[in-house]
C-alpha cells in the first residue's frame, strides 16, 4: 500500500516536471557558411546557441529526383566537408541537445509551375517509393549521428491572395464558384492520406532506434488540406508550425504585411494568422504537447514608394522584393542584425550617430513589428523601404502565446539570421534569448 501511494506521488512529481519543460528548435541553414562578413555563419557560431536550444535542426536534405531518396543537398559541404559529422559532434559537448536533419524547407528545389516539387507528392504514390525513402534516411541518419529526421514537405504552396477590381473581379468570382479559389492539387485527398501512411512507416522504422520524427509545417502550406493532426500526431514527436511569411514580397508584389499575425486581422484571410494555425491543429486531435510554434528572426522587404499608403496593415501600392541585404544577399529579406543596424541607432550601423531615418511601429502584442523609410525628394526613389520583422520584443510575445496554450514550445527560424554577433546592442542572439526567457 505504501510503496504503491509512494510510486503515485513520485509519478504525480515527475509529470509535474515533465509539464513545464519547454522545447526550443533551434534551425540551422547550413548554407549560411556561404554568406559575406558579418552574416558568414560558421559552425563555432551556433555553440553560444545552445545554452538556449533542446533541438538542433540541420536545414537541409533533398530528395534526389531521380531514385526519390533523401540525399544531402550539398554533398561537398556536408559530407566530403564534414558539416554534418561536426554538427552531431556538438552532442559531445552538449550531451543533451538532439540534432535532426530535415528534409526539404524550400532549400531543395526543382520544376517550375505545376512541376515546382512534384517529387515530394511522388514519392508518397507508392509503398515501394516510400520504403525507399525510408530506408535511404534511416540510413544517412544513423550514419551520421543524427537524433532523428525532421520532414519539412515540399506541398505546393496556397495562392497568394490578390488585389482585385472591376471586370477581373467579376469573372474570378465567377471562377472561384466553379474551381474554387483553394484548389492547388487535384489528388490532395491522396496525398493526405499517403502522407500519414509515410509519417507512420518512418516512425515504426525509427521507432526501435529511438529516432525522432518531427514535422514543420512550411509557410503557405495549407493544413486542412495537406495534414490530418489525429492521425499524424500519433507518430510524430513534434509538429513545428512554421505560421508565418503568409505576405511576401515574392508572392504579394503589392502588398506587404508584418511575417507573422497572432490574431485575425481585417482584410486578410481568416486562417492566415498564428492563432488559426494553432487552432486547427488543436481541434483535429493534436495534443497541445506536441505543438511547437515558429517564430522568423529575419524580415521581409518591399520598395515603398512616395505614393504608397503606409498607415494601415496591410501596405498597399508597394513596389517588389527591396535590394538584398548588404551581407545576406537576397533580395527582399534581411537578417535581424541588418535591419536593427538600419532601424535602430546601434554600432554598426550605416549611419553611425545620425538619427536612423527609419520609422518604426509595434504593435508586439497581436501583430509584430515593421519599420519604413518613404524617399525623400533629393533620393532616389530605391531608397524607400518597408520591412516586416520580429524584434526581442514581439519574439517574446510570439513565446509567451505558445506558453499560455499550453505548446510544446518554439522553434526560431533560423538561427543564422538572428544577432548572432550582438551587434544589436542586446547580448547575442537576441531574439532566441528572449523567446526562451518568455517561454520558461
Ligand atoms: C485552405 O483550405 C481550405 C479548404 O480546405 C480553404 O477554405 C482555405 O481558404 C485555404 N486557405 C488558404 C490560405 O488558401
Amino acid at each position: 500500500m505504501g510503496t504503491k501511494l509512494f510510486t503515485t506521488l513520485l509519478i504525480v512529481a515527475l509529470s509535474q516536471f515533465v509539464v513545464c519543460e519547454k522545447v526550443v528548435f533551434c534551425n540551422y541553414e547550413a548554407k549560411a557558411h556561404l554568406r559575406d562578413g558579418l552574416a558568414k555563419f560558421e559552425i563555432t557560431d551556433i555553440e553560444p546557441a545552445l545554452q538556449y536550444c533542446t533541438h538542433l535542426v540541420y536545414g537541409y536534405a533533398a530528395i534526389n529526383d531521380d531514385t526519390l531518396k533523401v540525399t544531402p543537398l550539398n554533398e561537398q559541404f556536408d559530407v566530403i566537408k564534414d558539416n554534418y559529422r561536426k554538427v552531431t559532434d556538438l552532442k559531445k559537448k552538449y550531451p543533451k541537445l538532439k540534432v535532426l536533419l530535415s528534409v526539404g524547407g524550400n532549400d531543395d528545389v526543382s520544376g517550375e509551375g505545376e512541376e515546382k516539387n512534384k517529387k515530394y507528392r511522388e514519392v508518397l504514390e507508392t509503398s515501394a517509393r516510400r520504403l525507399a525513402f525510408i530506408n535511404s534516411a534511416h540510413t544517412l541518419i544513423k550514419g551520421f549521428g543524427f537524433d532523428g529526421m525532421d520532414l519539412a514537405w515540399e506541398f505546393p504552396e496556397t495562392k497568394p491572395k490578390k488585389i482585385k477590381s472591376g471586370i477581373g473581379a467579376f469573372w474570378s468570382s465567377v471562377k472561384k464558384t466553379i474551381a474554387g479559389e483553394s484548389v492547388i492539387d487535384e489528388n490532395a485527398e491522396q496525398h493526405r492520406e499517403q502522407f500519414s501512411s509515410l509519417i507512420k512507416e518512418l516512425k515504426s522504422t525509427f521507432r526501435p532506434d529511438n529516432l525522432l520524427v518531427t514535422l514543420t509545417v512550411l509557410p503557405n502550406v495549407n493544413s486542412t488540406v495537406y495534414y490530418d493532426p489525429r492521425a499524424l500526431s500519433q507518430n510524430l514527436d513534434f509538429i513545428i508550425l512554421h505560421a508565418f511569411d503568409f505576405y511576401t514580397p515574392q508572392r504579394n508584389k503589392k502588398l506587404a504585411d508584418v511575417p507573422a499575425p497572432l490574431y485575425e486581422l481585417i482584410d486578410r484571410r481568416n486562417d492566415e494568422n498564428v492563432d488559426a494555425w494553432v487552432k486547427y491543429w488543436l481541434s483535429n486531435g493534436a495534443p497541445a504537447s506536441k505543438l511547437v510554434l515558429g517564430i522568423p528572426a529575419y524580415g521581409r522587404t518591399w520598395h515603398l514608394d512616395p505614393e504608397s499608403n503606409v498607415e494601415e496593415l496591410p501596405i498597399t501600392g508597394l513596389d517588389g522584393p527591396g535590394e538584398p541585404g548588404p551581407q545576406t544577399k537576397e533580395a527582399g529579406l534581411l537578417s535581424y542584425p541588418e535591419i536593427c543596424t538600419k532601424v535602430e541607432n546601434v554600432k554598426g550601423g550605416k549611419g553611425g550617430s545620425t538619427p536612423s531615418q527609419f520609422k518604426k511601429v509595434s504593435d508586439s502584442r497581436r501583430q509584430g513589428v515593421y519599420a519604413y523609410h518613404k524617399p525623400t525628394e533629393n533620393e532616389e526613389e530605391k531608397e524607400g523601404l518597408w520591412i516586416g520583422y520580429e524584434d526581442p520584443e514581439s519574439a517574446a510575445n510570439k513565446a509567451l502565446y505558445a506558453k499560455s496554450k499550453g505548446l510544446a514550445g518554439i522553434a526560431v527560424d533560423d538561427i543564422t539570421l538572428d544577432d548572432f554577433r550582438g551587434v544589436c546592442g542586446h547580448s547575442r542572439y537576441g531574439i532566441l534569448k528572449s523567446a526562451v526567457n518568455a517561454l520558461i
